[in-house]
C-alpha cells in the first residue's frame, strides 16, 4: 500500500512539474504571437552566412524596437531601445543570466560571468575590491612595462606597409592581464604566438557555433560532431595554463611566507609599499583563511578573468587603431593630447577617453549579451514571462539614430557634450546595473595606455580598401583581421 502511495505522490510531482513547463511553454507561445520575428529557416542561412550582427540591424529595421525568434523550445526576445534595455538591467532581475551561458561552463565553470544567484552575489563581493579604482595606480606601471615592449616590436612593422597588428595587440593583452591580475610576467610578447590565445579564439568560434544551433546544443548529439573533439583540445589548453598559472603564484606566496590577508596587510616590498594583493592572491588567501573555495572554484575565476580580461580589450584596442587610422583629425587630436598629458591617463585625457568609448558605440566588444528573466515583467504593453530568455543587442542600440545621429560616423565628440544629456542606457559597452562589468575601470586605463603609447611613438595610416569584417563570435573580432600601416613618428 505504501508502495503505492510513494508512487503515487512521485507520480503527481512529475505532473506538477510538467504542467509548469508546460504552462510557462505556453505563455512564452502567447507572447510570441504578439511579437513579429524572422523564422527559423531565415535564422539559419544567416548563420551560414557569418554576417549575424548587420542581420540582427536588418531586423530592427524591419521589425521595430523588439522582435523576437525561436531556437528550438526558448523564445528569445531581442531588445534595441535603451528605455526597453532599462528596465532588463536596471533592476535585481537582471543579475540571473541565461541558461545559454550553460555552453560555456566546460570552460568558465561557474566562475564570475556564468553563475547567477546567491553564488553570484558572494563571488562579485569578494572580488570587486581587486578592480576598485583605488587600485587603478598599481595597475599603472605593469601595464606600461608591457607597452614599452609592445612599441619595441613594432619597430619591425614601421616601413609604412600594411600588417595586421591583431596578434600583436593579442599577446599585449595577456602579458597585461597575467602580470596586473594574476601577479604572473607571462612574456607572451617575447614570443611571436600564443597557444592559449589561439586556444581562446578557437574556443569562442566553437561556442558560438553551438550557440546558434538547436542540434549542437543537444548534450548527446554533440558529442558526435569534430567541434566537441576541437573544443576538447582547446580546453586541455587552457585549463593547463590556468592551472599552471595557480601553482605559479601559490609558490610565488608561500616565498614571500604570505598566508594570510592580514600577513600580506602587512608586507612592506623593497621600496616601501605596502604588498599589492593580486586578484588571484585575494582568492587563493581567502581559501587558506577557509573560504568555501575549491580549487576549482579558483580555477573557473581565474580562467573567466584571463579570457574576460584580455579577449574584450584585445578588440576593443584593435578596433580603435583601425578607425584613427582611418580618421585623421581625430588622430591628431588624440596624439596632441597623448603628448600634452604624459603619464596622466588614469586622471585625464578626455578626448581618448571619448575615441574609446565610439570605438565600443560602433563595435562594442561584446555585441550582445542575455538575461533570463526570474519573474514576469512588463515591457512597454508586452506581458513577458518568466524563464524568457531576452538578448540585449548592445551592437544594435548603439546604432539608433535618434540617441545618435548619423550612426555609423566616427565622432568621438559625441560623448564630450554633458553625459547627462546622454540616455544612461543607450551607451550599454560594459553593460549596466548590478552585473556591469567588473573591469571596466581596468579595461579604460588599459586602452588608454596602450593608446597613448602607440600615438607617441607612430602615425597611424589607413590601408587603401580596407574594411574590416566584424564577426560576432562571443567577443566581437574582425575576420579580416585590423590591417593598419605604421609609421614612426
Ligand atoms: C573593453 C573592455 C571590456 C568590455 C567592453 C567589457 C564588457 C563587458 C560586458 C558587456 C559584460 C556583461 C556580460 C554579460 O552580462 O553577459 C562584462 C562582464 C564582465 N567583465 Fe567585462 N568588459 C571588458 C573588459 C573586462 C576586463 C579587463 C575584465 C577583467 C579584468 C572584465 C571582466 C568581466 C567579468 C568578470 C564580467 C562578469 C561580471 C558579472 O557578471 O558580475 N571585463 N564585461
Amino acid at each position: 500500500m505504501s508502495v503505492v502511495i510513494i508512487l503515487l505522490a512521485l507520480a503527481a510531482i512529475l505532473v506538477l512539474k510538467c504542467w509548469q513547463s508546460l504552462w510557462d511553454f505556453l505563455r512564452k507561445v502567447k507572447l510570441s504571437r504578439t511579437l513579429k520575428g524572422p523564422s527559423p529557416r531565415e535564422l539559419i542561412k544567416q548563420i551560414r552566412k557569418g554576417e549575424i550582427l548587420n542581420w540582427l540591424r536588418v531586423l530592427r529595421q524591419r521589425y521595430g524596437p523588439i522582435f523576437c525568434i525561436w531556437f528550438g523550445t526558448d523564445l528569445s526576445v531581442f531588445l534595441t531601445d535603451p528605455e526597453d534595455v532599462k528596465i532588463v538591467l536596471g533592476g535585481s532581475r537582471s543579475i540571473f543570466t541565461s541558461k545559454n551561458y550553460n555552453i560555456l561552463e566546460p570552460w568558465l565553470g561557474k566562475g564570475l560571468l556564468t553563475s547567477s544567484g546567491e553564488l553570484w552575489h558572494s563571488r562579485r563581493k569578494m572580488l570587486t575590491p581587486a578592480f576598485h579604482f583605488k587600485m587603478l595606480a598599481e595597475f599603472k606601471q605593469p601595464m606600461e612595462d608591457n607597452c614599452n615592449i609592445l612599441i619595441e616590436k613594432l619597430k619591425e612593422k614601421a616601413n609604412g606597409e600594411a600588417f595586421d597588428i591583431y596578434p600583436y595587440i593579442t599577446l599585449l593583452a595577456l602579458d597585461i592581464i597575467c602580470e596586473t591580475a594574476m601577479g604572473i610576467k607571462k612574456n607572451a610578447q617575447l614570443q611571436s604566438t600564443s597557444e592559449y590565445v589561439t586556444a581562446v579564439q578557437n574556443m569562442c568560434r566553437i561556442s558560438h557555433r553551438q550557440s546558434f544551433s538547436p542540434w549542437k546544443r543537444i548534450a548527446f548529439l554533440y558529442r558526435f560532431t569534430e567541434d566537441f573533439k576541437e573544443r576538447n583540445h582547446a580546453l586541455d589548453i587552457l585549463h593547463g595554463e590556468t592551472n599552471r598559472v595557480i601553482a605559479m603564484r601559490r609558490s610565488s606566496l608561500k616565498t614571500s611566507n604570505i598566508q594570510t590577508l592580514a600577513d600580506a596587510a602587512n608586507t612592506i616590498d623593497e621600496s616601501g609599499v605596502k604588498k599589492r594583493l593580486a586578484f588571484l592572491d585575494i582568492l587563493l588567501l581567502a581559501q587558506a583563511e577557509g573560504a568555501d573555495l575549491t580549487d576549482v572554484d579558483i580555477r573557473e575565476e581565474v580562467d573567466t578573468f584571463m579570457f574576460e580580461g584580455h579577449d574584450t580589450t584585445s578588440s576593443a584596442l584593435a578596433f580603435a587603431i583601425y578607425l584613427l587610422s582611418q580618421n585623421k583629425a581625430a588622430q591628431q587630436k588624440a596624439f596632441e593630447e597623448a603628448v600634452a598629458l604624459e603619464g596622466k591617463e588614469k586622471d585625464t585625457m578626455k578626448y581618448l577617453e571619448a575615441v574609446i568609448k565610439e570605438t565600443l558605440r560602433l563595435y562594442p566588444s561584446v555585441p550582445f549579451y542575455k538575461r533570463i528573466m526570474i519573474e514576469d515583467v512588463a515591457i512597454r504593453d508586452l506581458h513577458v514571462p518568466r524563464g524568457t530568455s531576452i538578448n540585449l543587442l548592445a551592437y544594435v542600440v548603439h546604432r539608433e539614430e535618434k540617441y545618435f545621429p548619423e550612426p555609423d560616423r566616427f565622432q568621438p565628440e559625441r560623448f564630450l557634450v554633458d553625459e547627462n544629456k546622454l540616455h544612461p542606457y543607450a551607451f550599454i559597452a560594459f553593460s549596466a546595473g548590478p552585473r556591469n562589468c567588473i573591469g571596466q575601470k581596468f579595461a579604460m586605463l588599459e586602452l588608454k595606455c596602450t593608446l597613448s603609447n602607440i600615438l607617441r611613438a607612430y602615425e597611424l595610416l589607413p590601408v587603401e580598401g580596407f574594411v574590416p569584417l566584424p564577426l560576432a563570435e562571443l567577443v566581437i573580432k574582425s575576420g579580416n583581421g585590423i590591417q593598419v600601416r605604421l609609421r614612426k613618428r
